[in-house]
């Protein structure tokens, strides 16, 4: 996918600028009330018996926080996090040296863990589950196992996809938590709380356009901040205002309810196939995009939001799409 503003991805000088803007506390981790909820019971438990956490794993589309609630677990057990993401990982020595280099209590971050190849899931299995690291040395008659033990530790897994994990790596996390795309008004106090920390006054209802433009997602609220802020430094201005920003916003190709080109091109094609189900192979390309980017990426916030449906026969535009569009539906009895 090319390079766009509500391009869900990090952006590599995004990665600093979200650690420096990451909450340390859990009232400053706003949203997702029901997995905070849940979490700070089992940090306490946990804490109380002096064990390490049961492993975890986050699930869900990009940008919704999932590095950053990880962060403020370790931030709460006072617990070191070493990071990591499944493409990095690519030999079974990889895993051993991330392995190996663990202290008891530690929290091993491994994001886009469904990218991980069979083998190396196999190693992963004993070390979560045993707290041992089995590694076969040599190969033939001469190969050795060789078993090292490993202090106790606390896995935290990312991925967009649960579905594509196997069953045996999801079975050994002892939590699953699915995040939810954030409601304008915790995207709002995010932004609120973002300029804050960037030093500069945001007024209530610029926070709230931005956040109403940013699909749901903290990671797109937060880079759509600092180019609003761009708008308003260079217009001179003390503070981020709501023409500024919509003017920003605007100029950024962001529209009034956060969707992009892409999303636009989408819901367009949908909308041509005058209500008949189209197979996603059959979408990815008509928009030359790959199959997996459309289903992690573009389709969960327009079906979270009802703007598309996905049926047995493939996906269709649902009458919210068409009203924005200002189209009236195909009758679907004559049309199907
Ligand atoms: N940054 C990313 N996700 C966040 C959240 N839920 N609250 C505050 N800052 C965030």
């Amino acid at each position: 996918m090319e390079s766009r503003i509500v391009d869900i991805e990090k952006f590599d000088m995004e990665q600093s600028v979200e650690v420096s803007l990451r909450p340390t506390s859990w009232d400053e981790y706003i949203g997702q009330e029901q997995i905070k909820k849940n979490l700070k019971v089992f940090i306490e438990a946990s804490r109380r018996r002096d064990e390490a956490l049961d492993h975890i794993l986050f699930f869900g589309p990009p940008g919704l926080g999932k590095t950053t609630i990880a962060n403020l677990i370790a931030t709460q057990m006072n617990a070191q996090i070493k990071t990591t993401a499944a493409p990095m990982i690519e030999k079974s020595g990889d895993l051993a040296a991330v392995l190996t280099n663990i202290e008891e209590g530690d929290i091993l971050f491994i994001d886009e863990i469904h990218r991980m190849t069979p083998a190396i899931e196999e190693i992963l299995y004993s070390a979560m589950e045993d707290f041992r690291l089995d590694i076969i040395i040599g190969s033939g008659p001469a190969a050795q196992t060789v078993k090292i033990d490993l202090p106790r530790f606390t896995l935290i897994g990312a991925t967009t996809r649960a579905g594509m994990l196997s069953h045996p790596l999801r079975e050994r996390f002892g939590m699953h938590f699915r995040m939810q795309f954030y409601t304008p008004e915790e995207l709002g106090e995010i932004v609120r709380l973002a300029s804050m920390k960037l030093n500069k006054v945001t007024q209530k209802d610029a926070s709230y356009e931005i956040a109403k433009r940013s699909r749901g997602t903290p990671r797109l609220a937060l880079r759509l901040l600092r180019r609003v802020r761009d708008f308003a430094e260079v217009a001179n201005e003390d503070e981020i205002n709501l023409d500024t920003t919509k003017y920003g916003l605007d100029q950024l190709g962001v529209n009034d309810i956060g969707f992009d080109e892409e999303d636009i091109r989408l819901l367009e094609l949908l909308i041509s196939a005058k209500s008949k189900p189209m197979g996603l192979s059959t979408i990815a390309a008509a928009l030359s995009e790959d199959e997996g980017t459309i289903e992690d990426v573009l389709e969960p916030y327009l079906l979270a939001n009802g703007y598309i449906e996905r049926t047995a026969r493939g996906r269709i535009a649902t009458e919210k799409t068409y009203s924005h569009f200002r189209l009236t539906p195909y009758k679907k009895d004559t049309l199907l």
